[in-house]
């Protein structure tokens, strides 16, 4: 764990104009900057850099955070991932809580096998680059397919010589671990080079670290292997790695499509013909994770596969688990005894991709087609496999998405919708009761605090009811968020959070939201040591969600919401971001006012429960007591009671 006081010299440093400035064009716009979002195709800027709140925003497609939820988004980093990136860049010493020692050493091996095949990656390219065997066997090989320098260095491709020791020689003379050479694959237990005579091609992990290598046979000699891949290791899982992802990614994005292919070669040709958004999955059936990688940049792919008919109805069931995970897919089969290397070779950038675009078929029409075509005489046969239609369909999480297939798909198979419709409702049924149990584990989205429209509240006065969304308590996070170290009462030294939790004393344990909860705790126990929580604490906290909810409260939906249009003019002329005292006050007395409402609605009940005698006088003062206060803050507020 990367220690708090460190997070807190990262984010003073970062400033989020200066990070975003590598990535995005700015220009400045009043107190603002604005460019064109990275995160979505536009033509006219819609992002915006506040320097002011040290936050980006943008209104075309809503991505917004902080320095390091700029880089975790762009960059695909993870939270420790984009801090240790800003502490390189604007070099601050990492210091991190004391790990346990099995911890520690967990990471420095890792740290050394990512080391070791950073130096095995060098060396392969040198031996392919610099020398005479390389450049007249591996080099004359890979150009030979047609590749390009640029497109060689991009993917770091290289050579392993032919002499069996010639790397274990150079790495072990270099001082490097032996027992880790053998670890990763790179040498054999008697002390032998594992790639002899192959091309190499290097897998990356999202940050550009080698994590393992891929060596093609120059000969087509059958009797070895024509790939040989790393085994296994703990910085190298195959069915969590998508091969050329790290040069893909940012184009993944932008086209807001990944074009999946099976081999290597078939990535680094499509690249070349600047076809860039392109992964291959290695020739090896798909696994969630990799889709999950895949979902983490877009949700559209498109399979491309060889033109081998046999490939195609196993390649075509291995495909549910994109629809399992939300994603959209469009298959392309090639021509026969054609693979996207050979194919953009033929027809060139253009025509391939006018070939993707035109063939293009929606994977579930695809196979209602392919059943049709070749079942029709075979009814038994063809039953299985509309049912394995029709499961496929089932997976398909979207209704209305549903549907739409459950109509094509009828139509190319001349069959009742009703008939499909009914088997997909056996499926859902069934897979609901199965699914119940084992749900996944989620990444926290705070969506219920997108969508909140503080104009549906207050505007029409307050009604009797009490509020289901939680209003008073969001909106009083949020004026201890955004301006719990402003002053309240700067001679009594009181400080706005210092007077909400002041006021709040006793009812936090009513909140429901546990995010809410802690929040209101933690400010609590700073607040009785006589300390208030600033943003940063919050846009930097350790717990996503919290970190999420206080991005969200500071973009600029939530900060000083239309008072105005709620009959809440306010009363100075300052500018809204000093409005903080007129703010918290407000926010705190409508949470009073919420309380003091279910508390009458409480009594309202209990009063109808009995007879009228019992009704104690206690009771009753207290009700009318409730009845003055909830008039005193409605005229405070400016609002009507009904
Ligand atoms: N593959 C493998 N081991 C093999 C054969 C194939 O790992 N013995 C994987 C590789 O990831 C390869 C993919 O399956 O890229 C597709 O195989 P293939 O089409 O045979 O290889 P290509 O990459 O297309 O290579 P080439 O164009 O040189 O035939
Ligand atoms: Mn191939």
């Amino acid at each position: 764990m990367i220690k708090k006081k460190t997070i807190d010299e990262i984010f003073a440093a970062a400033r989020v104009d200066d990070v975003i400035e590598d990535y995005v064009n700015l220009k400045r716009r009043g107190v603002n900057l604005i460019g064109l979002c990275p995160f979505h195709n536009e033509k006219t800027p819609s992002f915006t850099v506040s320097p002011a709140k040290n936050l980006y925003k943008c209104f075309g497609c809503g991505k917004g955070g902080s320095s390091i939820n700029f880089l975790m988004e762009h960059e695909n980093f993870t939270y420790p991932e984009a801090l240790k990136f800003l502490a390189n860049k604007y070099n601050i010493k990492i210091e991190e809580e004391v790990q346990t020692d099995e911890a520690i050493e967990e990471q420095k091996k890792r740290d050394s096998l990512l080391l070791i095949n950073g130096m095995a990656s060098e060396y392969f390219q040198q031996q392919l680059n610099d020398t005479e065997e390389g450049r007249s066997i591996g080099l004359s090989y890979l150009k030979h397919r047609g590749l390009n320098e640029r497109t060689i260095k991009t993917y770091n491709l290289g050579y392993s010589p032919r002499d069996s020791k010639h790397f274990t020689s150079y790495a072990i003379e270099k001082g490097y671990n032996k027992d880790l050479l053998v670890e990763l694959g790179l040498t054999s237990i008697n002390g032998y080079d594992f790639y002899r005579e192959r091309v190499i091609f290097p897998f990356h992990n999202l940050s550009g670290k080698v994590i393992g290598f891929g060596g093609r046979i120059l000969k087509d000699n059958a009797k070895a292997p024509k790939y040989l891949n790393s085994s296994e290791s703990e910085i190298y899982n195959k069915r969590k790695t998508l091969y050329g992802l790290y040069q893909a990614r940012q184009d993944i994005r932008k086209q807001d499509t990944c074009i999946l292919v099976e081999g290597y070669t078939d990535v680094l040709s499509l690249h070349q013909s600047e076809i860039k958004n392109v992964v291959a999955s290695s020739g090896t059936s798909l696994t969630i994770d990799q889709v999950g990688l895949i979902k983490r940049f877009t949700p559209n792919v498109i399979v491309l596969y060889d033109g081998d008919a046999a490939g195609q109805k196993a390649a075509l069931r291995g495909l549910d688990i994109f629809l399992e995970q939300g994603l959209n897919v469009t298959v392309v089969i090639l021509p026969e005894g054609h693979d996207p290397d050979s194919y953009v070779k033929e027809l060139g950038t253009s025509g391939f991709t006018d070939y993707i675009k035109e063939k293009g078929q929606d994977f579930i029409l695809r196979l209602a087609h392919h059943i049709q075509e070749n079942y029709q005489n075979d009814p038994v046969n063809k039953s299985i496999q509309i049912k394995e239609l029709v499961r496929s369909i089932s997976l398909i999480s979207d209704q209305i998405k549903r549907s739409l297939y459950v109509k094509e798909s009828a139509l190319i198979l001349k069959m009742e919708e009703r008939t499909l419709f009914r088997e997909i409702n056996r499926n859902i049924k069934s897979d609901y009761n199965k699914r119940k149990n084992q749900r996944t584990r989620e990444a926290p989205i705070p969506e219920k605090y997108v969508d909140f429209d503080p104009d549906q509240d207050h505007s029409q006065g307050i009604r009797a009811k009490v509020d289901p969304t939680q209003y008073q308590e969001r909106d009083i996070i949020r004026v201890l968020i955004s301006a719990g170290e402003q002053w309240f009462d700067e001679e009594q030294e009181i400080r706005i959070g210092n007077y909400i939790m002041a006021n709040l004393e006793g009812v936090i344990d009513y909140t429901r939201d546990e995010s809410f909860k802690l929040i209101f705790k933690e400010y609590a126990s700073a607040s009785d040591q006589g300390t208030v929580l600033d943003r940063q604490h919050w846009t930097t906290h350790e717990n996503d969600q919290i970190r999420m909810i206080a991005i969200d409260m500071l973009s600029d939906k939530y900060i000083y919401a239309d008072w105005s249009k709620r009959g809440l003019e306010l009363q100075t002329q300052k500018p809204v971001e000093e409005n903080y005292i007129k703010d918290s006050y407000q926010a705190v007395m409508r949470f009073k006012m919420k309380k003091i409402i279910e508390r009458i609605e409480e009594l309202k009940k209990l009063f109808a429960s009995e007879s009228s005698d019992s009704k104690d006088l206690i009771l009753i003062t207290a009700y009318q007591k409730l009845l003055k206060e909830r008039q005193a803050i409605a005229d405070e507020l400016n609002m009507t009671v009904i």
